[in-house]
């Protein structure tokens, strides 16, 4: 482990920050040997020492999370839902033969690197959040397809605005003819495997000035499924239903959880996880793609084939999706009540 030495001052113009790698003070690191994860330490080295016949390197065992430290107008630090993120890290990791890291230690681990950080998170009005990148990663000597004989957990932490430019402004999309994942694949696990294969598709669509690709149900190509790095969801014309797709090929997001939730018990809205036909956007007046990175992205149109169907407006945010956005960011950054559970203080 590295020691601690003291702090530079953070130069940043915190009102305009993307989302981009940005190297922070501290980062966490435990490691898995002889069946049980080690007690982890903040280190100040952003480099990893690893064996070349990594599983990560060759077959893709590893997976990651992306979660986000707010500050709150009273000064506080508020995470939220980590719960989540160490329930879906362990759903990951048990679909690519890893260890799990319990949630006691994922959320240790996260509060450290944020304790470690604070100077690092953007001040409360900036709209602007510390993002904790988790992962866990298969390592030691090893060259078979089989699973890893020791692993590295991790988690490290960078200041981030929009993923989305603009933020809450409405953005285009495209479909694309190629999957993210499998019918019965590794879709709902984060694993890089799915991104890795997003990246073409997501390369095509910013060559065509979209600003992501929207994916189709593997099997069929009839039913949207996802945005290569956010869910999807609409509101019906009569705004009275927010519907978001249902698939064992999509990552199941905490945002898209949390906004089924608020829109059926704040904004009084009938919810489903149903199918959205690609050949029958008519029947919807707003969508949006929503996410830790992308919080909700309002969707102006979507590219499909010839066709171009635009929502609410290219240019608009829609009445009912700014409703769930002020009502998920109020809560995130302390400004309204949260449900039981979902804020957890640093
Ligand atoms: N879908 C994909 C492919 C993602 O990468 C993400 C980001 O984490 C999401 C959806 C949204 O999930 P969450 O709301 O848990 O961040
Ligand atoms: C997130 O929203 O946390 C993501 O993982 C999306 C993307 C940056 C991969």
């Amino acid at each position: 482990m590295t020691t601690r030495t003291s702090r530079p001052p953070v130069d940043l113009d915190w009102n305009t920050l993307g989302f981009s790698y940005i190297r922070t003070d501290e980062r966490y690191l435990s490691h898995w040997r002889d069946g049980a994860w080690d007690q982890g330490s903040l280190t100040l080295d952003n480099v990893l020492h690893i064996s070349e016949g990594s599983t990560a390197l060759h077959y893709g065992q590893q997976c990651f999370e992306g979660l986000k430290a707010y500050r709150a107008a009273d000064g506080s630090i508020n995470l939220f839902r980590p719960d989540q993120n160490a329930a879906r890290m362990q759903a990951s990791c048990r679909r690519v033969l890893m260890p799990e890291v319990s949630t006691e230690q994922f959320i240790d681990a996260c509060r450290q690197v944020v304790q470690a950080n604070e100077h690092w998170i953007p001040p409360y009005g900036t709209g602007g959040a510390l993002y904790l990148r988790p992962y866990v990663i298969g390592v030691g000597d090893n060259i078979g397809v089989r699973a890893a004989p020791e692993y590295i957990f991790g988690v490290f932490a960078i200041p981030v605005g929009a993923y989305f430019k603009g933020g809450l402004t409405p953005h285009n999309f495209i479909t694309s003819g190629m999957d993210r994942a499998a019918p019965h694949g590794t879709g709902a696990a984060k694993v890089g495997g799915n991104y890795a294969a997003s990246l073409l598709p997501g390369a095509q669509a910013q060559d065509r000035h979209f600003a992501d690709a929207i994916y189709l149900d593997p099997a069929t190509h009839t039913r949207i499924e996802e945005v290569g790095a956010a869910n999807f969801f609409a509101i019906t014309r009569d705004s009275q239903t927010f519907i978001t797709p249902k698939s064992p090929s999509i990552l199941p997001s905490i945002t898209k959880y949390s906004l089924l939730h608020l829109a059926e018990h704040r904004l009084a809205l009938n919810v489903v996880e149903g199918d959205v036909f690609i050949d029958r956007l008519d029947g919807y007046a707003e969508a949006g793609a929503c996410g830790t990175a992308a919080v909700i992205t309002p969707i102006g149109g979507i590219q499909h084939g010839d066709t171009f169907h635009v929502f609410h407006s290219e240019t608009e945010v829609g009445p009912v999706t700014r409703r769930l956005y002020d009502e998920l960011v109020g809560i995130q950054y302390g400004d309204r009540p949260a449900p039981e559970g979902w804020i957890v203080k640093v």
